[in-house]
């Protein structure tokens, strides 16, 4: 089992191995509290595959366990399903001395986060996530949020949990496309972090080397967010070829799913990063290949780069004129720019 100590305001652990669902109970004891009684929240499909190991393994250690599943999906990360969880809290006595954990994707992690930093003012909580976005990426970090009406995540809190345990066999369950999708973001972590992770994605045999990969992602994550929990400065570059992803993910109708759109996104500023000297093009090419070894997409065709910007440059009335782009200059070597929108086009804009 790996351990990683992420020093937050408040720090904590990330456990990652395998068969730690079974053992969740005494991990819990092991960090330090003594909780009487945990609420479990967690979604339908995970209930099904993972509930009752979560809620034997408490039981065993001695906590008394509810558990409470909202229906699977992105739809649910919103205020209504948000009051039903408070509602079950309250009908069930969860005090402050109590502990909620989050079991699920980053939908069950995100809104999990949320009701614990705001029900009675704050409650202890642990993130047990079971897809890949989740274990490299929304667990750590302490963001939490509910999405409204009009965008994704525009309520949320910085809170970050006691611990977070990942089980690398959850992995196992998860639907092929979700998985390869996620592994964008694994990519992404890569371009961040240089030749250690990169090379290992480039050997192809990612399923034999889960535990490794994942452990790799949280590290850096964690890396990245102690030196900017609250996101201000550091942590945008986590943000590598998201702008430009959103805008294919919106242009496509959410037809493009997170991931590939990160995938496309990413190669679309790589490609801009080439064209203007900046990254070698044996850099750029270590990409498309390590792109291809992992069937993810390098291109998307039904939108231009000026309506692409058109799009970001909708998206960010919201928070100023100048947009954060986050540009690479070789394998490892990731920097923050500020762009105006114009040159932001100019630069995508292959001279
Ligand atoms: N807080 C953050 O820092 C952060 C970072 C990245 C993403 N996110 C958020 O995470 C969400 C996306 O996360 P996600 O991709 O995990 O989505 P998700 O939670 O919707 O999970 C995807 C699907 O997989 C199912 N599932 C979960 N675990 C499974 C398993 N082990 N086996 C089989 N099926 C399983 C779920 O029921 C769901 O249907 C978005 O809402 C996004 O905004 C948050
Ligand atoms: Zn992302």
């Amino acid at each position: 089992m790996n351990r990683i100590r992420v020093n937050a305001s408040v720090p904590y652990d990330v456990l990652i191995g395998r068969g730690i669902l079974e053992q969740c109970g005494q991990l819990i004891i092991q960090n330090g509290k003594q909780y009487q009684k945990v609420c479990v929240i967690t979604d339908d499909t995970v209930e099904k595959l993972y509930g009752e190991t979560v809620m034997q393994s408490l039981q065993k250690a001695n906590m008394t366990s509810v558990l409470y599943a909202i229906a699977h999906g992105e739809k649910s990360k919103c205020f209504s399903v948000l009051e039903g969880i408070y509602d079950f809290l309250t009908q069930n006595q969860i005090t402050r001395t109590d502990l909620i954990i989050a079991l699920g994707g980053g939908v069950v992690g995100d809104i999990t986060g949320f009701a614990a930093a705001t029900y009675l003012r704050g409650v202890d909580y642990i993130q047990i996530p079971t897809t890949l976005i989740a274990q490299t990426d929304s667990s750590v970090g302490g963001k939490t949020a509910v999405n409204t009406a009009l965008g994704k995540n525009l309520v949320g809190a910085f809170y970050q949990p006691k611990m977070v345990l990942c089980d690398i066999a959850t992995l196992e369950s998860l639907d092929q496309t979700t998985f390869l999708e996620a592994m964008s973001e694994v990519v992404k972590y890569a371009l961040l972090s240089g030749e250690d992770l990169f090379s290992l994605l480039e050997q192809g045999e990612v399923s034999s080397h889960l535990e490794e990969i994942v452990t790799k992602c949280i590290e850096i994550k964690a890396q990245i967010v102690c030196g900017d929990e609250f996101d201000r400065g550091k942590r945008m570059l986590l943000n590598l070829g998201h702008t430009i992803g959103h805008a294919i993910e919106n242009a496509s109708g959410y037809t493009v799913s997170h991931g590939a759109g990160v995938a496309m996104g990413m190669s679309v500023i790589l490609r801009a990063c080439v064209a203007h000297g900046l990254l070698s093009p044996a850099d750029y090419d270590r990409f498309c290949k390590l792109l291809t070894t992992l069937s993810l997409p390098d291109h998307y065709d039904k939108a231009s780069i000026k309506e692409l910007v058109a799009i970001s440059s909708a998206d960010k009335k919201r928070t100023g004129s100048t947009l954060h782009v986050i540009v690479c200059l070789g394998i490892g070597k990731c920097e923050i720019r500020e762009f105006t929108m114009d040159e932001f086009r100019t630069f995508l804009s292959q001279p």
